[in-house]
């Protein structure tokens, strides 16, 4: 299985334009120029799609299953559902956790938990080995866990506000960097709503995409507003 992750494909076309500044300069050697520009296509070629070894993967995910679920569907209170899951967002998330971008505030218990689990996978391989298995899990749906949530009102709150990143249907949008929403668990949107309410998420100075997030989320103006717009988000067919 071959994974085109979107953050390897746009660091190395940075590379590729200041490649393409010395090569300029270079004006009259058009041998060096060429020699430059087919090794530096070479690379791009190279690191814009990785195969992911999905036996390697499915070891690895033994491990993850223990707070996620043998099928990726989540377990209250501990892991998120992650099958259903763009893995460009899923490799996002991995490398915040591995950076110390996501999970950092000492009052994140549950981000922590998740920043230690990610040391256990050691290579880039490993990361994509483990989000290709995960891309094959089967889809489930979350069953709703939490009660006196309006999922009407919770629908003008998602048209209002946040289906410019995420979609109206909830698919995310991997241009901006916005995950799937629609079918993920409501504890755990509720969860990740008050982490970025509170600060414990989306804070880290490096962590631009969180910050966007993080101040969208004040526009939830108390819990029953962030109880509403889980429950609808959750029914997203
Ligand atoms: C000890 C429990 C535990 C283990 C083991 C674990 N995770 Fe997690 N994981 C969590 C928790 C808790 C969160 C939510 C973190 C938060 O609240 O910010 C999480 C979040 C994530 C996220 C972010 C999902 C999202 O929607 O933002 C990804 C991706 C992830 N885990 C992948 C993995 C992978 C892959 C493995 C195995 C290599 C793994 N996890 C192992 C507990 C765990
Ligand atoms: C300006 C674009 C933007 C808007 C508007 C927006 N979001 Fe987000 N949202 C993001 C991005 C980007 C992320 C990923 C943040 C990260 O990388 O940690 C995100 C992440 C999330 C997450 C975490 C998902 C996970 O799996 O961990 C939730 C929940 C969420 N958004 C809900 C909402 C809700 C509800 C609204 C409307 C009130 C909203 N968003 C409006 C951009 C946006």
């Amino acid at each position: 299985m071959r994974l085109e992750l979107p953050e390897v494909i746009s660091s190395y076309t940075m590379g590729c334009s200041m490649n393409d500044k010395i090569i300029n300069n270079l004006s009259g050697y058009n041998i060096i120029s060429f020699i430059c520009v087919t090794i530096f296509s070479v690379f791009i070629w190279m690191n814009t799609a990785r195969s992911a070894d999905l036996e390697n993967g499915k070891l690895l995910f033994e491990e993850c299953s223990g707070c996620h679920g043998e099928g990726g569907e989540g377990i209250e209170d501990l892991g998120p559902r992650l099958n259903g899951q763009q893995p460009w967002y899923l490799h996002n998330q991995i490398i915040k956790f591995l950076a110390g971008f996501r999970g950092y505030n000492e009052d994140d218990d549950s981000g922590a938990m998740m920043r230690d689990a990610a040391t256990m996978l050691e290579s880039e391989q490993d990361i994509i080995d483990v989000i290709g298995y995960i891309s094959t899990l089967e889809l489930m749906a979350a069953e709703p866990v939490i009660e006196g949530g309006d999922a009407e009102v919770g629908k003008e709150i998602w048209l209002a506000n946040c289906t410019f990143c995420h979609g109206e249907d909830g698919a995310g949008n991997r241009e901006i960097s916005a995950p799937r929403l629609a079918g993920q668990s409501d504890w755990y949107l509720i969860k990740q709503l008050d982490a970025f309410r509170n600060g414990l998420r989306g804070t880290h100075v490096k962590d631009e995409r969180g910050q966007q997030m993080q101040s969208m989320s004040l526009i939830l103006s108390d819990d029953q507003a962030v109880l509403d717009v889980s429950t609808y988000i959750m029914q997203i067919p």
